[in-house]
């Protein structure tokens, strides 16, 4: 979580503007308060405050910021609640040295009293603020400013992606463990931040920094080493982002996440010729799963729920398939002979980081299923696929989501036989949906943006993607929703339902038989039934139906239908979709 941004360049000309422009693509990150720090010869200036990016530009007067260095910080914070104080950067006891990080330090409460025993001033409740205050203490012992901030570094445990900036210096210091941090290289001009969307208005050329390593970028140079003090060589690591600006921005949209979802079908239809264009890795990779003991399938939130729909579909095929929330992790004990299946849009989520590390340990198997390219969840895996979406701003997952069940599902189709050619017309499928749909899907959720509670309920290949609408609207429209097995409603659930208690129920045409049995209890209680179907009409109240020709393409119906969903019961409350409080996109603490 939060978002770090630093631009060193030869010239200062509308470089206060720039990190503005970096700041507003981070925002997804964290946007709690936001801060700046610039830097021209000897004169560092920092200003920062509660607020979105728009408000503190506007209150701090950002735009009339002037320096060669600049530091950007969009906050979610961890440690210590939203204020201006705590919002980053954080400064040492003579204003000399700014710092912005973005994780969380352990050991920050030993450090911070051993500072203070020494004589500092802490003037937030960040755990971030050691960092300034150690380095500055290195740099009176008389070690110069990167051994200083070496030393700070390896002081420090826990997570961290570190930027720091010294008087009189025009460069920008950076250290890197468990978040992600990337260099932009530029014309004279170079950029280090927390994702790559950040810069890519200004280039396209990365340099991705590893865990475990740190150095420093000039305006014209970058050096980096790792932590035993081995210098790397950059140039083997320059790669060329095929990405383009214009996929970052809205073109038109109101929201990011309206444009993402109306992007799923040019998503999945890149994410599957990339499949193509790699047959020879998938047939690896099922092979390997095919020989393994166990299918472990670890994820969180809408990755876990495609996760979910994988594992039905092994079991199906008599494979032992376990889903794992990532952050119970610890719960599962892989051994050799099991295969892992990590999926993250991020590849960053850190519980799902942690879970792969534990069952490499035993042993097993590592395939990762991420979007971002050299995430750390796939630079630590045996395999890798990509799902090539293309970025994604808007917190909620929507384009990434079917993208990850077209990659499981290519696989699936190599595990059981069935022509992967069958998948070729998904972007058709998600097309059709959007334009069958979207109207109903509007008219859906303003109702549902009214109601205090609703259910959704499906089976068998259904379930997941019912819990996935509840978590789609809980997350952007603050609706409470909760996604159950519809037979296990008669358990419990049923007892909340009166006169007007609204239902969704996600048909994909397979149990539709049974499924009519609950539609029919619930309405026989009063409830108010929406219904989402494939192929079969259900009969509830309110229902969209769409026709696809394979069964293998029936989520591919379903997924931009609850995404929509939620979309408009979060504008029919004003509410903005992209940004929902309290959540950031990736999540970088346990
Ligand atoms: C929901 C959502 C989150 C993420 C979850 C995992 O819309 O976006 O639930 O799916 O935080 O993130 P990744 O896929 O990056 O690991």
């Amino acid at each position: 979580m939060c978002g770090i941004i630093g631009i060193t360049s030869l010239t200062d000309k509308n470089l206060a503007q720039i990190t503005v422009s970096c700041l507003e693509k981070l925002e997804y990150r964290g946007y709690d308060s936001v801060g700046v720090a610039s830097l021209q010869g000897s004169i560092l200036e920092v200003r920062k405050a509660k607020g979105t990016v728009k408000e503190v530009v506007q209150k701090k007067n950002i735009l009339s910021m002037r320096g060669n260095v600049f530091l950007g910080h969009t906050r979610w914070a961890t440690h210590g609640p939203p204020s201006d104080y705590n919002a980053h950067p954080h400064t040492d006891c003579s204003n000399s040295i700014a710092v912005i990080h973005n994780g969380t330090l352990k050991n920050f409460k030993e450090l911070k009293e051993s500072l203070i025993a020494l004589g500092h001033i802490f003037r937030s409740e960040t755990d971030t603020e050691v960092i300034p205050h150690l380095i500055e203490e290195y740099r009176k012992k008389g070690f110069d400013t990167f051994t200083a901030f070496k030393k700070a570094v390896l002081d420090l445990e826990g997570s961290y992606a570190i930027l720091a900036i010294v008087k009189g210096e025009n460069r920008i210091y950076f250290a890197k463990k468990d978040n992600p941090l990337v260099i932009g290289m530029g014309e004279g001009t170079n950029f280090v931040a927390s994702d790559i969307p950040a810069f890519l208005d200004y280039t396209k050329k990365v340099v991705i920094i590893n865990d475990g390593e740190l150095g420093y970028v000039t305006p014209t140079s970058i050096y980096i080493e790792d932590l035993r003090g081995n210098v790397i060589d950059v140039t083997k690591r320059i790669r060329i982002i095929d990405w383009d600006a214009q996929a970052a921005s809205k073109e038109g949209y109101p929201h990011f996440m309206l444009k993402e979802i109306h992007e799923s079908a040019r998503a999945i239809n890149d994410t599957i010729n990339g499949l193509l264009s790699e047959t020879e890795l998938v047939e690896e990779i099922t092979e390997r799963l095919k020989g393994s003991d166990r299918i472990i399938v670890i994820a969180a939130g809408t990755s876990y729920h495609a996760g979910l729909y994988f594992t039905i579909l092994l079991n199906r095929l008599g494979y032992t398939a376990l889903p794992v929330i990532a952050s119970e992790y610890y719960n599962i004990n892989a051994k050799r002979g099991d295969s892992v299946i990590a999926i993250s849009q991020s590849g960053e989520t850190i519980d799902v980081l942690m879970g792969i590390r534990k069952m490499k340990e035993k042993g097993a198997t590592i395939i990762s299923i991420t979007n971002v390219i050299d995430s750390a969840i796939s630079r630590e895996s045996d395999y890798k696929l990509y799902m090539r979406a293309g970025p994604e701003i808007g917190v909620a997952a929507t384009k990434t989501f079917s993208s990850q069940l077209a990659v499981l599902l290519f696989l699936y189709a190599y595990l059981a036989k069935i022509d992967y050619k069958e998948l070729l017309s998904a972007p058709e499928v998600i097309k059709n949906s959007i334009s069958l749909g979207e109207g109903i899907a509007k008219k859906v959720g303003e109702e549902l943006a009214l109601q205090k509670s609703v259910y959704y309920l499906g089976r068998g290949l259904s379930l997941p993607l019912a819990m996935e609408g509840a978590l789609k609207i809980k997350e952007i429209a603050y609706v409470h929703a909760e996604a159950y097995p519809a037979g296990e409603s008669k358990h419990g659930p049923i007892a909340l339902v009166e006169k007007g208690y609204p239902v969704v129920f996600i048909n994909d045409g397979e149990l539709t038989d049974l499924l009519e049995n609950n539609l029919h209890e619930m309405k026989a209680r009063g409830a108010k039934t929406y219904a989402i179907s494939v192929n079969k009409r259900l009969g509830a109240e309110t229902e969209i139906l769409i026709k696809v020709d394979k069964d293998i393409l029936s989520p591919f119906a379903i997924s931009p239908i609850i995404q929509l969903i939620a979309y408009y019961a979060s504008t029919a409350k004003s509410l903005d979709p992209d940004r929902p409080r309290n959540l950031a996109k990736t999540v970088t603490v346990e």
